[in-house]
Order: structure tokens, then sequence, then C-alpha cells
């Protein structure tokens, strides 16, 4: 086995029905993990959903039915849009589980006996969208900032998380680890964050029961956040699996969208310094997608489902666009016309064109059989820096750009056959010629079909089967298959429909 890699998205609240702003940091997520696979790291990838606290108790009572009824059916929503979506995650937990209710029973028993937590009395404002306390200070016209829905007073005895003994090492954390929090603009914003100044944190509740019964204290149940956090840590064995939870902790990258980085940036490392545990070696927060300018939210009846536009644009098409369209950082936004022309542009007439005339040569001229790739070709070099950009921008998480330098490679090949024009070459009997062309161009196409697998798996398992490859091509390992002139010559290829039919708007 390789060496551990961890990959988590946030688990899901299962108030709501997965949209395309879940999908996105899952496909982003699944890259990761599938990019990684691709290198021979043995591969965890979590993700799951949210299921206790307030929020989902409304919506359940808003439906006639019990909260872990409302849980069961919308989380398997998100399991099934996953698995539409092909994502390989190796895990799904629900917070619900018998298995997490028994890690973070453990977790909080640590953090109490370790001294960090203290019952006392809370009077603030609480938001239920956000699931979090505001101070004063902090509202201004009675809504919550994020939702400008009406906040709510409390007051309650709590259990206090005494998360301002946090300040210095959190700071200190972060000026060790630089790369801990990214990308840099985001850095900066928990950097300030902490300094401001860190407020112990409510960390029960009694106001409801639908939760985690904290253990030395059964009439209080966790507050939904130290909970939720916390199934990072369940699923690879926290209090269960030792051997396996120093494996895989700390977690590689938590991917989270930036309305949650406080969470995974301040608090999260917090309580897991608390327990004794290391903190995540990467939270990375993304901006999110909009619709027309505005966040997709059930309020704003804007949500896109991922199934709509998957009936469209093929899995491979919903994944690339996410991925291709949008930098994994600041905000960006959704337009139906932009998907099409981007598919249009790089998949139907840069990629799709040429695998089609490639094959459709092959077959033509070489009877099928596909010649070997020069030892030197020009394409060779192309293929080289694309493999460099692509190495790099997989480590910075920088999937557009990822998406450029296989663009420009599938360019550089079509920009190839127009300038030598192998039909001309064909017509005047210059096989030998033809051959070196096909074979560059084929050689380039094995190495497209594996350096977007991580984006577009389907097309490029199918285009694998078409350049008449007989390995399985998830098991092709970097930087070995990445070489140039390791695809076999004198396979049979086959040409066949469009890998990426043309779509018109109407
Ligand atoms: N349950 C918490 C996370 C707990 S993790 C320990 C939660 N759930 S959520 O379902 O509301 O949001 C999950 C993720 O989806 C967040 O990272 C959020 O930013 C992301 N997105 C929700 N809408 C989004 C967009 N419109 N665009 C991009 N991502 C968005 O928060």
């Amino acid at each position: 086995m390789g060496s551990p890699f961890y990959v988590t998205t946030p688990i899901y609240y299962v108030n709501d029905v997965p949209h395309i702003g879940h999908a996105y940091t899952t496909v982003a997520a699944d890259a990761l993990a599938r990019w990684r696979r691709l290198w021979g790291d043995d591969v965890v990838f979590l993700t799951g959903t949210d299921e206790h606290g307030l929020k989902i108790q409304r919506a359940a009572e808003e439906h006639g039915v019990t909260p872990k009824e409302w849980a069961d059916k919308t989380s398997e929503r998100f399991r099934e849009t996953w698995e539409l979506l092909e994502i390989t995650n190796t895990d799904f937990i629900r917070t619900t589980e018998p298995r997490h209710k028994m890690a973070v029973q453990k977790f909080l028993q640590r953090v109490y006996d370790n001294g960090f937590i203290e019952l006392n009395t809370y009077e603030g404002l609480y938001c239920v969208a956000c699931e979090a306390y505001y101070a004063d200070d902090e509202i201004s016209d009675g809504n919550c900032p994020v939702h400008k829905r009406p906040i709510e007073r409390v007051r309650e005895d709590n259990y206090f998380f005494k998360l301002s003994e946090f300040q210095n090492r959190l700071l200190q954390h972060y000026t060790d680890h630089p790369e801990a929090v990214q990308p840099e603009s985001r850095r900066n914003e928990v950097l300030g964050f902490i300094k401001g100044g860190l407020r112990d944190f409510s960390m029960s509740r009694t106001s409801i029961s639908w939760g985690i019964p904290l253990p030395w204290d059964e009439s209080h149940v966790a507050y939904v956040w130290f909970d939720a956090l916390f199934n990072y840590c369940t699923a690879v064995g926290y209090g269960t699996d030792e051997a396996q939870f120093n494996k895989y902790w700390p977690v590689n990258y938590h991917l989270v969208g930036k309305d949650i980085l406080r969470f995974h940036a301040v608090f999260w490392p917090a309580m897991l310094m608390a327990a004794g545990e290391a903190p995540p070696q990467c939270v990375f927060a993304h901006g999110f997608l909009l619709v027309g300018g505005e966040k997709m939210s059930k309020t704003a009846l804007n949500q896109i489902a991922p199934a709509d536009l998957v009936k469209q644009f093929g899995v491979d098409g919903f994944r690339y666009h996410f991925l291709a369209d949008q930098r994994f950082g600041p905000d960006g936004d959704f337009s139906f016309e932009s998907m099409v022309s981007r598919y249009n542009a790089d998949l139907a007439n840069n990629y799709g064109n040429l695998a089609q005339r490639v094959l459709a040569m092959t077959e033509r001229y070489c009877g099928g059989e596909t010649p070997a790739a020069r030892a030197d070709g020009p394409l060779k070099s192309a293929a080289e820096q694309a493999f460099i950009a692509v190495v790099e921008n997989f480590a910075s998480l920088d999937f557009p750009e990822v998406s450029s330098a296989i663009a420009r490679l599938i360019g550089a090949a079509n920009a190839y056959i127009e300038e030598q024009e192998p039909w001309k070459l064909y017509k005047s009997e210059e096989t030998e010629k033809v051959f070196t062309v096909l074979g560059d161009c084929l050689e380039t196409l094995r190495i497209v079909a594996l350096l977007a697998l991580p984006i577009i798996p389907n097309a490029s398992t199918e285009l694998w089967r078409r350049l008449g490859i007989d390995t399985d091509i998830d098991q092709e390992r970097f930087p070995e298959a990445a070489q140039w002139g390791r695809g076999p010559s004198g396979t049979q290829v086959i040409s066949g429909d469009p890998l990426f039919p043309r779509l018109e708007v109407s």
C-alpha cells in the first residue's frame, strides 16, 4: 500500500437536498482523491451527512416525521447524487450512526477530563440556520448577517469550550504551518479572527434532544458543530482502531466552503488540541457558486439539482465544467450558456475532435493498428510540459489551470495535425510520415486520457479502450505512466461515436 492520503468534504445538512454548490466541493474532492490514487496513494475519501441539531429537528417537524426518518430520507438523496456523479468516496458517514456517537462521547470525555469544558450560563443571539451564536454587536437589524433571517434570543445553562485558551497555540500553529489554511486570503482572514481575540463558546444544549448526550451529564446534548466536526476522526477509527487513526490522522485536506472556514480553521484545531490530537494539515476554503449573482438557497428558490445538468451534459461534462470554470477559492457565477459554450469549445471541439480524427485516420491509413511514437517528436515536450503543469496545479488545487494545461496539450496535437496534413501525406504515399504523425498523436491521446482521468473519468476510460490498450487505466501509476513512449504500439484502435457530442442550445 502507498502513502496514506486523507481528504474530506463537509458533511451536508439533511435539511436540504443536494444542489450544485454541494456537488462542487464533492467533485473537487473526488478529482483530488483520484489524482492521488494515480500516484499510488492509499486514499481515504470521506463525505457524509450532518444530521443532528435544531435545524434538522425543525425540518422534520415541518414535514411531520421524526428527525431520524427525515435524515434517513435526505441522506439517501446525497448518496444517490454522489453515485450519479461517479464520486469515489471510500466511506459515507452519518452523524446518527452508533460509531459516531461512541467516538464523539470518547472525545468529549477526553476534552472534559483535560479541563477545557466548564458549566456556565449563556444568554445570547442564536441563528438556527447557521447553528451558531452571535454577539450583540454582530447584529444590526435583528437578522442573522448570513441568512438575513430573524435571530433568536436564548438563555441556557451550557457547557462552554474554553476556546480563549487556544489563541496563542493557534497563532503558533499557523505561523509554523502557513500551508494549513489555503488560499492565502483565507489564511489572513483566519489569522485576523484569531488575533481579534477568541471567546469561549457554548458546546452543549438542554433545549433540544436531537443530538449526542454529553457522557458526564446526559441532560445536555453536544452542540451540533461539536458533534459534526468530529465526523472526520470517527471515520478513521478514533476510539476504536488506534492504528488506523494514527495512520490517517492528521487529515491531508479538509475541503470546505468559505462560510464554514472559522469552524474548521479555528474551533476545530482548538478542539483537537484540547484532546491532545494534531490539527488538520490543510483546510482549503473555496468560494460560492452563485446563480444570478446570489448564493443558492431554499428561500431564494434558485437551487439547481446536479441530475438536471447531468441529463444534458453527462457526468463528465458536469464535472469538467465546475472544475474548469471556477477557481477553487473565489466566488463564481454559474450560467447555463457558459456551460454550453465551454462544453462545446473544450470537450466537443478540442478534446473530442482530436480523439475522433486520430482514431479515424489510424483506421483509415494504418489498418487500425497503432504505429509507435517517435522517441523525440515535437509533441513529446508538449506532453512533458503538460504533465509538469498538471502536477503543480493539482498541488495547489488549481483545477482550472489543470484543465488548461491538458487543453493546451490537446491543442498542440490538433495544431500539429493541421500543420502536417496526414491526409495529404497519405495521398502522396508518404506512409512513413503518416505513421510518424499518427504515432505521436496516439501517444499524446494516451497521456491526455491519463491526465484527464481525475476530472473526466468516463471519457478517459473510454478513450483508453478505443486506443486498444488492454490494461486497466485505473491501475496506471505516475510518474512512469506519463512518460513519453510508454504506450504500446501495434494495438487495434476502435473509432466510435463522438466522445462529447456537440450541444445545440435552443
Ligand atoms: N453541516 C455543515 C458542515 C459540517 S462539516 C463538519 C454545513 N452543511 S451545508 O450543507 O450547509 O454546507 C456544506 C457545504 O456546502 C459548505 O462548505 C458550503 O459552503 C457548501 N455550499 C453550500 N452552498 C454552496 C454554494 N452555493 N456554492 C459552493 N458551496 C456551497 O455547513
